[in-house]
């Protein structure tokens, strides 16, 4: 933010939380840029018996001076110049006439899929031995899908079988190396024995597979065992179907993915927010796609949290986690109740870190619970809408996936979104990001979606893999620090909205 830095905010913070207020974004950063006394604020606030300050509220009450709005005026226009982009959604009156209000929802939550409820784990050994048994039989049963891959016999009986036993085998990479002079060995297991996997150099295609196998992946493989090596000949991924059948809803209505709000972050972009629930309420232009809007889709990191980074709290206008989702809840009811929405979680949501993730506790959610049209869900969370069936997963272990593999990147995580369709698993490195061991695996992609759904990234993405729409709903957070420092370039205030009856996507921006 131009011109303020954090120990004003974090004072600004401190002081009027103490006072029992919540600032708006827009109008935190108003008070920063303008010098406002926030003691003026506070009492006028007091006064006027509000706990909420927002722009309007800024405009009425408090006085400013000439010199401190034309400032002001120089500071915010010079931002705006650094994000001029053609506008796509333009505020107009309201309509009151949206087709959607007749047309009867079919939302239908997976509740097996959701961890809320169900969690096992304690942490100690016997719940990593299950789960990793559990992660290998989800696995398994999907490649052996696979007419190949039916016949695969466990590692021990090619052990016993002994040398010159050609088989094809499901297993778990637990370790892989390559020697000085460039033989490749990946070491595997499965619930029943270890074995080392050669892979010849010479072999092109295989040598490129085993750049790309990560530790932890369920792989097939075929070969040879010759004495202690077993000689691979071919080496497969899960994967999706070559072809598939998608789903298509029965008639005309759209879907809304979202993620990353962070209400509560100094770079929350209220204005913007506010405009596409206006928008959402009938005001603008593209009512095409408004007025048969029926679900909305937001993957995770609702609000911003509290402690979720060392510096955080002088980068939060609300320091307070249960007024932050107070607040997102004041921006939700405003969303007719003719339209379903789905909220899951996400790294920076009061839930635990480890995945799958429980739903938000009431106890935090408060208001979130009682809007009728909102659910709240665990993530991942598996849902359809008209029959068209979406997987919902936050995205958390994406930074893994682009740190480990070539070709993903930050700014196409479509591309990373693609190597768990490949993998069938949310989370196919154990042991980089957090995984709670639970009884069952719900981080296996056991069926296969028509939209596949993440954030976390901060930037949008689109890919059709094998039939699945791979979806990243970018943000509503400007660029953080920790982004600028990483050269990252979030694309906030854009909402890829779908036509579920005929999977036509638009790209929808709310910015200036
Ligand atoms: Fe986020």
């Amino acid at each position: 933010m131009v011109g303020v830095d954090s120990e004003r905010r974090r004072e600004l913070n401190i002081k009027f939380s103490e006072n029992g207020l919540i600032v708006g974004a827009d109008a935190f950063r108003k008070i920063a840029d303008c010098s406002l006394d926030p003691e003026d604020i506070i009492l006028k606030a007091k006064s006027s018996k509000i706990w909420f300050i927002d722009e309007q509220f800024l405009e009425e009450y408090v006085v400013v001076s000439k010199e401190d709005k034309k400032a002001c005026k120089e500071i915010q226009e010079s931002a705006k110049e650094a994000k001029a982009e053609e506008q796509v959604v333009e505020v107009s009156r309201p309509t009151d006439s949206a087709p959607a209000k007749k047309i009867e929802s079919r939302l239908v939550i997976n509740e097996k899929s959701d961890i809320t409820g169900k969690s096992t784990c304690s942490g100690d050994i016997q719940d990593f031995f299950d789960y990793f048994n559990a992660r290998y039989a989800s696995t398994r049963s999907v490649l052996q899908e696979r007419m190949e891959y039916k016949s695969a016999i466990p590692i021990d009986d090619v052990l016993k079988a002994g040398s010159g036993t050609k088989a094809r085998i499901i297993c778990m990479v637990a370790g892989k190396r390559t020697s000085d002079k460039g033989y490749k060995f990946l070491d595997v297991e499965d619930p029943t024995g270890e074995l080392t996997i050669f892979i010849s150099g010479e072999n092109q295609l295989l040598s490129q597979i085993f750049e790309r196998v990560l530790l932890d992946e369920v792989i097939g493989v075929k070969g040879t065992l010759r004495n202690t090596l077993f000689i691979a000949s071919d080496v497969t991924q899960p994967d999706l179907p070559l072809t598939r059948q998608p789903k298509y809803a029965d008639e005309e209505v759209y879907a809304a993915f979202l993620s990353d709000i962070h209400v509560g972050s100094y770079l929350f972009m209220e204005k913007e927010f506010q405009r596409f629930v206006d928008w959402v309420n009938g005001k603008g232009n593209k009512r095409e796609i408004s007025g048969n809007l029926k679900y909305i889709f937001i993957a995770g990191d609702l609000v911003d949290g509290v402690g979720i980074y060392p510096t955080q709290e002088s980068e939060l206008t609300i320091p307070d986690v249960y007024k932050q989702y107070d607040f997102l809840s004041m921006l939700l009811e405003q969303i007719p109740s003719h339209i379903e929405v789905v909220l899951s979680m996400g790294n920076h949501d009061a839930v635990r870190n480890a995945e799958p993730q429980p739903k938000l506790p009431k106890e935090i959610g408060g208001r979130l619970f009682e809007l009728p049209n909102v659910h709240v869900t665990g993530n991942p969370i598996r849902l359809s809408a008209h029959d068209v069936d979406v997987l919902m997963y936050h995205g958390t272990s994406l930074d893994m996936i682009i740190g480990n593999l070539s070709g993903c990147s930050y700014s196409r995580p479509e591309t990373a979104m693609i190597e768990y369709l490949k993998r069938r698993h949310l989370i196919p490195m154990y042991g980089v990001e957090g995984i709670a061991p639970e009884k069952a695996d719900y981080l296996t992609i056991r069926d296969v979606p028509d939209i596949f759904h993440c954030g976390h990234v901060h930037t949008n993405g689109y890919a059709n893999y094998r039939g699945v729409h791979v979806i990243n709903s970018g943000t509503w957070q400007s660029k953080t620090k920790y982004q600028e420092q990483l050269g990252h370039v979030p694309t906030p205030a854009r909402v890829p909205v779908m036509n579920l009856h005929n999977h036509d996507i638009n790209m929808l921006y709310f910015g200036d």
